[in-house]
C-alpha cells in the first residue's frame, strides 16, 4: 500500500511541480531549431527501429535507411502531438477543473493545470520540428491517422460499462504518463541523432519526469477510492492499456515500407522477423517497470482476475 498517508488516512501530496514557473519547458525553455549540417547525422536512433537492421532493408542502402528513420520520427512526432492534446489533456482538464469524480488535494488540481500547459506545448513543438525537418530534407510525411490508435485503445476497454469509461480514460493517462519510454530515455544521449531532435526530446523528458511523479501520486489517491467491484472491472483491462500504449504501430510501419522497392511478401517477412512477439513483450515489460511497480504497491495484483490478465499478457512472468 502507498505509505504517504497522514494520521487520519488523508493523502499527503508532495508536489513535484511547485517550481514549475522556473523549470517547465513552456516557461523557461527555448525553441529548438534545426541548424547543423545533417548529412552525417540521422533523425532517429537506428537502435530503436528494428526494421533498419533487417537484411532486406540493409540491401536498399544508406539513403533508404535515412528516409526510413525520418518517417519513423514523423510518426513519433505526429503521435505525440495528437496524444498530448486528445488523450492526456482530456484527463488533465478533468482533474484541473475538479471533474474527475475523486476527492483530490487542491494542490493536485492546480498541478494538473500546469501539466495541461506542458502537454499543449509538447504538442506544438513536435509539429514545429516536423515542419522544420520536412523543409530541410524535402521528405514529405506520410498520412498519419491518430483515429487508428484511438480505435485500438477503445477496443481494449470495450468491456468497461459506460459509467466507468471516464475513469478508464484517466487510468489510460496514468499508464502512459508513468511508462518510461525508450525514445525519451535514449535519443537525447544518441550522438548519431541530429542535435535539435535530441534537445527537443530531452526537453520533453525533463517535463515528463515531473508528470511521472504527479501521475504516480494520482494513482495512489485514485485507486483506494474505488469500490472492490470497480477495481475488479478496471484492473483486468490495464495490461491491455499498457500493450496498446506501447506496441509498435504495425500498420504505420507497413505503410512506410510500401514506399520502397519491396514486394508485399518481403514486407510481411520484414515485419514478422523484426517484431517477434517474445521480444516485443520483453521490451514492453521493461518500459512498464515503474508502472507495474505502482500497480503492485496499490495492491492491484491482489485481485485474482487482474493478476491473471497481467500474467496472460506476459507483462508479469
Ligand atoms: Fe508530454
Ligand atoms: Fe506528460
Amino acid at each position: 500500500m502507498p505509505t504517504n498517508r497522514g494520521e487520519r488516512g488523508h493523502y499527503e501530496y508532495k508536489s513535484r511541480l511547485s517550481d514549475w514557473d522556473s523549470r517547465a519547458g513552456v516557461r523557461a525553455g527555448v525553441r529548438r531549431l534545426l541548424e547543423e549540417e545533417t548529412a552525417e547525422k540521422v533523425y532517429f536512433s537506428p537502435a530503436l527501429d528494428p526494421i533498419i537492421r533487417h537484411p532486406l532493408l540493409v540491401r536498399l542502402g544508406k539513403e533508404a535507411e535515412r528516409s526510413l528513420l525520418i518517417y519513423h520520427l514523423y510518426s513519433y512526432l505526429e503521435f505525440t502531438a495528437s496524444f498530448e492534446i486528445e488523450v492526456v489533456n482530456r484527463g488533465a482538464q478533468r482533474i484541473a477543473f475538479g471533474k474527475s469524480g475523486l476527492d483530490l488535494p487542491s494542490e493536485m488540481l492546480f498541478d494538473a493545470y500546469k501539466i495541461y500547459c506542458d502537454e499543449a506545448y509538447h504538442s506544438l513543438y513536435s509539429i514545429d520540428l516536423k515542419v522544420q525537418i520536412e523543409a530541410a530534407t524535402g521528405i514529405k510525411p506520410l498520412p498519419y491517422n491518430f483515429g487508428d490508435f484511438l480505435r485500438r485503445f477503445n477496443k481494449a476497454r470495450e468491456a468497461v460499462p459506460p459509467n466507468l469509461r471516464p475513469l478508464s480514460g484517466l487510468l489510460f493517462v496514468i499508464v502512459f504518463e508513468t511508462l518510461i519510454s525508450s525514445t525519451l530515455n535514449k535519443i537525447p544521449k544518441d550522438e548519431q541523432v541530429v542535435l535539435a531532435v535530441r534537445k527537443m526530446i530531452a526537453d520533453h523528458a525533463n517535463d515528463e519526469a515531473r508528470h511521472h511523479a504527479f501521475f504516480s501520486s494520482f494513482m495512489d489517491v485514485l485507486w483506494p477510492q474505488l469500490s472492490k467491484r470497480q477495481k475488479s472491472i478496471l484492473g483486468p483491462i490495464l495490461p491491455h492499456f499498457i500493450i496498446k500504449a506501447l506496441e509498435p504501430d504495425y500498420e504505420a510501419i507497413k505503410r512506410r515500407l510500401k514506399m520502397y522497392d519491396l514486394r508485399p511478401e518481403e514486407i510481411d517477412q520484414i515485419m514478422a522477423e523484426s517484431y517477434p512477439w517474445p521480444e516485443v513483450i520483453d521490451g514492453l515489460r521493461k518500459t512498464a517497470g515503474a508502472t507495474l511497480q505502482l500497480f503492485r504497491r496499490n495492491g492491484l495484483f491482489e485481485d485474482p482476475q487482474t493478476l491473471e490478465e497481467f500474467q496472460k499478457s506476459g507483462l508479469i512472468i
